[in-house]
């Protein structure tokens, strides 16, 4: 074979390598390429990780004389190029290159993610009709898991606080109005670098709108109340709400009481309600001309505490 005919072997090889089965695909969570994200299936893969893109960038660089760390550790690795050895959940890292003095020249955080493991179940809610929103998700196991990348677009871009397992728009938001579908998506990883990645099919805030659940207080011995959330918009004659209320003679969760429901409206901006014998009273709301999500529910045990209990 001629020289030229086993160079181009050997890039069809590489290229196989890289777009072959395995990984699956790649690709950057951010243009500036710090993450890499590779699909795996968990089978035996290499993946060819380079240092500098371009000869351009190697001026002054000996390019043989390139070190590798992973992670922080050192390796015997030399070179512009690491082959990265993908098995199971191992592979991912933080792979750094350094020129021969030690100075920093690019870092690739090498993140994988399983194939199939996408999942459509961030969940978000919006306390009133303003445009702020929040979304939640559950991290999967037992890790630590750090945020890589939330993403918010209708299709501009959105400026989200996140933090814990949650992301929240409070400015900038979308108007009430809107007519273009919000997609979020939320990509995590773990400390031994498998990315999981929460998304939603997309959505208007008016439509994911879930009240504040209510304080229910008690006025007097027969007579409970509890008025419209603060954080839930105004005028209040403009965005109503219903209460629809539960009572018990015993009920641990309010989410799984069953008795009869009785729906009430809106009185001065405060609901009240009679009591009497009533054990539990489980409260929850909801906007009525939007048919919004009803609130979490609200507990109240109106017996007042027995007399043995009250001095133990
Ligand atoms: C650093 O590495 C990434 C990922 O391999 C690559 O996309 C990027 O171009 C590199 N940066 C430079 C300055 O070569
Ligand atoms: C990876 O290592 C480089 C060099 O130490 C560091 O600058 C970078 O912040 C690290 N990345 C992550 C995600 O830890
Ligand atoms: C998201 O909402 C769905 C449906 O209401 C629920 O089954 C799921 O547990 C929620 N996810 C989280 C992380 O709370
Ligand atoms: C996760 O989200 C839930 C529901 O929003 C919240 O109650 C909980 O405190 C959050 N946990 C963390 C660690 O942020
Ligand atoms: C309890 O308060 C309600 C509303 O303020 C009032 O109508 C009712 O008479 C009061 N009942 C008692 C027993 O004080
Ligand atoms: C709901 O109530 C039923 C019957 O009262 C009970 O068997 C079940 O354990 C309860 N579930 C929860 C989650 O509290
Ligand atoms: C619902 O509750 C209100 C307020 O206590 C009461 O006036 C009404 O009669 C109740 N309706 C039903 C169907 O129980």
């Amino acid at each position: 074979m001629s020289s030229k005919a086993v160079r181009l072997l050997v890039i069809f090889s590489v290229y196989l390598m890289v777009n072959g089965n395995n990984p699956k695909s790649q690709r950057t969570l951010l243009p500036n390429g710090i993450f890499l994200v590779l699909e795996v299936t968990g089978q035996q893969a290499q993946f060819t990780l380079p240092c500098l893109d371009s000869t351009a960038e190697m001026k002054g660089i000996l390019v043989e004389n390139i070190v590798w760390m992973v992670n922080g550790a050192d390796t015997r690795i030399r070179g512009n190029t690491f082959i990265v050895y993908l098995e199971e959940s191992f592979g991912g890292g933080n792979y750094t290159c350094y020129s021969e003095e030690r100075a920093l020249l690019n870092h690739t955080l090498v993140l994988l993610q399983q194939v199939g493991s996408k999942r459509a179940d961030l969940n978000c809610t919006a306390q009133n009709y303003d445009g702020g929103f929040h979304c939640y998700w559950k991290y999967p196991k037992q890790s630590l898991w750090t945020v890589a990348l939330v993403k918010a677009e209708r299709p501009t871009a959105l400026d989200l606080d996140t933090g814990g397992n949650g992301t929240t728009c409070r400015e900038t938001c979308p108007q009430p109005e809107e007519t273009q579908l919000l997609r979020v998506s939320v990509c995590v990883y773990s400390e031994n670098f498998i990315l999981e990645e929460y998304s939603n099919v997309g959505f208007y805030v008016r439509e994911i709108v879930k009240p504040d659940k209510v304080k229910i207080e008690k006025v007097n011995a027969t007579m409970a109340e509890w008025s419209y959330p603060e954080s839930w918009s105004s005028p209040h004659s403009y965005f109503p709400l219903v209460s629809q209320v539960v009572v018990r003679k015993n009920c641990k969760k309010c989410g799984n009481c069953t008795g009869r429901l009785n729906t009430t409206v809106l009185n001065d901006n405060v609901f009240q309600f009679e009591i009497k014998k009533t054990k539990i009273l489980c409260v929850r709301i909801r906007d009525p001309l939007y048919a919004s999500q009803w609130s979490d529910w609200s507990r109240h045990r109106s017996v007042p505490m027995q007399r043995s209990k009250r001095w133990s």
